[in-house]
């Protein structure tokens, strides 16, 4: 199983990062499992800059941004689940995890339909990683769930758009300081859990 791990804290070592090495190791307790951990904030993986390039209007062309995000859009075909995991910035996902789910839009093929005037009467995606599984999973600091509704919300969407198969996903509350999470072995035991689910899914 190959898995693709999107850490989306510019903190390494903290809460984010450590329940996806708990999610890791879950799966790894389930299933022989190449992990690839990603550290977002660390990539060069510059800003979509709207240009189109990727749409079916102008020719379903490769992004012509030059950076590390090519390669990773490669690697996402041949793997089989994804953890995305972002803290609660401002009440959404981080800007690095947004800026990722922006610049995977060239895995979304569009199909067009035509009628004989030349209007659009169907369209719809097939993602070039559709059916795959993924988990997402989100630290916060305020100690309501609701501070991450919109979080989860952005989550889910993306994977819906990418017609990935969502396996389970986590909001950890409280982790107002760096790496809290450790003091959260219900919050680490589920992380886990999650993992296990993810790697059972896959076999
Ligand atoms: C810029 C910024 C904005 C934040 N906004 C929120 C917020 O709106 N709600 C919340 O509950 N926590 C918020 N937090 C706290 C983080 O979500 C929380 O500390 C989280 O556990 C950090 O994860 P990390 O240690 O992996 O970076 C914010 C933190 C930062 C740095």
């Amino acid at each position: 199983m190959k898995l693709m791990a999107f850490v989306g804290s510019p903190r390494k070592g903290s809460n984010t990062d450590i329940l996806v090495d708990r999610v890791i190791a879950g799966a790894v307790s389930r299933a022989p499992v190449e992990a690839e951990k990603l550290y977002l904030y660390d990539l060069d993986i510059k800003y979509c800059n709207a240009c189109g390039a990727h749409t079916v209007f102008q020719g379903s062309r490769d992004c012509p941004l030059r950076d590390d995000m090519g390669p990773i859009l490669e690697r996402m075909q041949q793997a089989d689940a994804f953890i995305f995991a972002s803290p609660n910035h401002g009440r959404t996902i981080s800007a690095a995890l947004t800026n990722l789910f922006a610049r995977m839009m060239p895995l979304l093929k569009m199909h067009v339909e035509y009628d004989a005037q030349g209007a659009i009467v169907h369209a719809e995606a097939r993602p070039l990683i559709e059916g795959k599984k993924a988990v997402s999973i989100v630290s916060q600091g305020d100690f309501s769930p609701s501070s991450s509704a919109l979080v989860l919300m952005v989550m889910d969407a993306n994977m819906r758009d990418f017609h990935l198969q969502k396996i389970g996903e986590m909001l950890s509350t409280g982790n107002l300081q760096r790496a809290q999470v450790l003091e959260k072995a219900a919050d680490l035991a589920q992380a886990f859990s999650i993992g296990e689910r993810l790697a059972v899914s896959c076999a």
